[in-house]
C-alpha cells in the first residue's frame, strides 16, 4: 500500500487574534520556541504522511515557503496551494484534488496541537487504514466543536456541528484520514450557514455509510486549543514545561526526521550549522552526540 499523504489547513483569517494576527497569519505565530504550524507538520510526519500539501492564503505563500520550502531538508516533499477566502475545511479536498489523486490522505488544521505517547501509533494506525478515521476528545465545553455521540455499545451515532445542546462531551479534534473518494464526498456538499463546506458534513456522510471510525484520544493525550489569546499562551506554557522538564522537544521536524531515518547524522549537521547558537540548535546538536 502507499504511505497516506498530507494536507496542512493553514488559511483561516485569525480574528479571535487580532492584532497579533493583522501581519502574519495565525500557524506562523510562535507556540513557545516554535511556529506554530510545526506542531501539525511533525504529527503528520509521525503518522507517516511525506508528501504534504499546505494550504495557505494567496497572500502568505512567500512567508511559509521561507519558514518550510519544499520540505526537502527533512526528508519531505512539500507543496502549497492557496484557499483565497476560508470557505471551509473540507475545501481542501477540492483545493487538493491533483495532489490527493488516489491515495489516501490526512487533514490536520494549521492551530492544532495534539502530545501523547501513543500518538505516533494512533496516527499511523489512521493514515494506514480503509475507513475514514477521525479522533475525539473529551472536553469541558464542546459546544465550540464537532461533537460526536456514541450509542451503548460504543459505536458513533450522531456527529453535530457547534451544537447549542451537544449529545455528549467528545468534541472532534482537527485531524482526519480519508480514502481518496473523499474528493467526491467533498464535491458533493452544500455550503452551510455560515458559508462553509463543513468537514462535519464530509464525517456525517461516512458515518451514515458505517465507514466513520471515531478513536477516542483520552486522558493521557493533550489536544490543546491555539484559538484565543489565552489559549494560545496556555499551550506555549505546556510545551514549555513538558520540554524544560524533560530536555526533550515537542514537534522538531527535524527531530522527528533524523528518528525516521528520513535525513542521516551528515544532513542534520548541515541543519544545525547557520542555528548552532541558538537553543534549538544546541539541542538538535545533542541528538547527535547524545543517541
Ligand atoms: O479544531 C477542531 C474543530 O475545527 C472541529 O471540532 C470542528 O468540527 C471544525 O469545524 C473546526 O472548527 P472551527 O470551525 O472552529 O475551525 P476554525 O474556523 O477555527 O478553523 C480551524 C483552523 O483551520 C484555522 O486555524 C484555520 C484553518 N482553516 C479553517 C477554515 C474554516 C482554513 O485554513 N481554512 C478554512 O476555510
Amino acid at each position: 500500500m502507499t504511505a497516506a499523504k498530507g494536507i496542512i489547513l493553514s488559511g483561516g483569517s485569525g480574528t479571535r487574534l487580532h492584532p497579533m494576527t493583522a501581519a502574519t497569519n495565525k500557524q506562523l505565530l510562535p507556540v513557545y520556541n516554535k511556529p506554530m504550524v510545526y506542531y501539525p507538520l511533525t504529527t503528520l510526519m509521525l503518522a507517516g504522511c511525506r508528501e504534504i500539501l499546505l494550504i495557505v492564503n494567496p497572500g502568505d505563500v512567500e512567508a511559509y515557503r521561507r519558514l518550510l520550502g519544499d520540505g526537502r531538508k527533512w526528508g519531505l516533499e512539500i507543496s502549497y496551494g492557496t484557499q483565497p477566502n476560508p470557505g471551509g475545511i473540507a475545501e481542501a479536498f477540492l483545493i487538493g484534488r491533483e495532489f490527493i489523486g488516489d491515495s489516501r490522505v490526512g487533514v490536520i488544521l494549521g492551530d492544532n496541537l495534539f502530545y501523547g505517547a501513543s500518538l505516533p501509533a494512533v496516527a499511523e494506525r489512521g493514515a494506514q487504514a480503509t475507513d475514514a478515521v477521525i479522533y475525539a476528545y473529551w472536553v469541558a465545553d464542546p459546544t465550540a466543536y464537532g461533537v460526536v455521540e456514541f450509542d451503548s455499545s460504543g459505536r458513533p451515532c450522531s456527529i453535530v456541528e457547534k451544537p447549542k445542546h451537544p449529545k455528549s462531551n467528545w468534541a472532534v479534534t482537527g485531524l482526519y484520514f480519508y480514502g481518496a473518494d473523499v474528493c467526491d464526498v467533498a464535491a458533493g456538499l452544500e455550503r452551510s450557514a455560515r458559508g462553509e463546506l463543513e468537514i462535519t458534513d464530509v464525517n456525517a456522510h461516512y458515518l451514515r455509510a458505517g465507514r466513520l471510525s471515531v478513536e477516542r484520544l483520552g486522558r493521557g493525550y493533550a489536544w490543546l486549543d491555539t484559538g484565543t489569546p489565552s489559549n494560545l499562551l496556555r499551550a506555549a506554557q505546556f510545551v514549555e514545561t513538558v520540554e524544560d522538564r524533560q530536555g526533550l522537544q515537542i514537534g522538531s521536524p527535524e527531530e522527528i526526521a533524523w528518528r525516521k531515518h528520513y535525513i542521516g547524522d551528515e544532513e542534520l549537521e548541515k541543519l544545525i550549522e547557520p542555528i548552532q547558537k541558538s537553543d534549538y540548535g544546541k539541542y538538535l546538536h545533542r541528538l547527535l552526540t547524545q543517541d
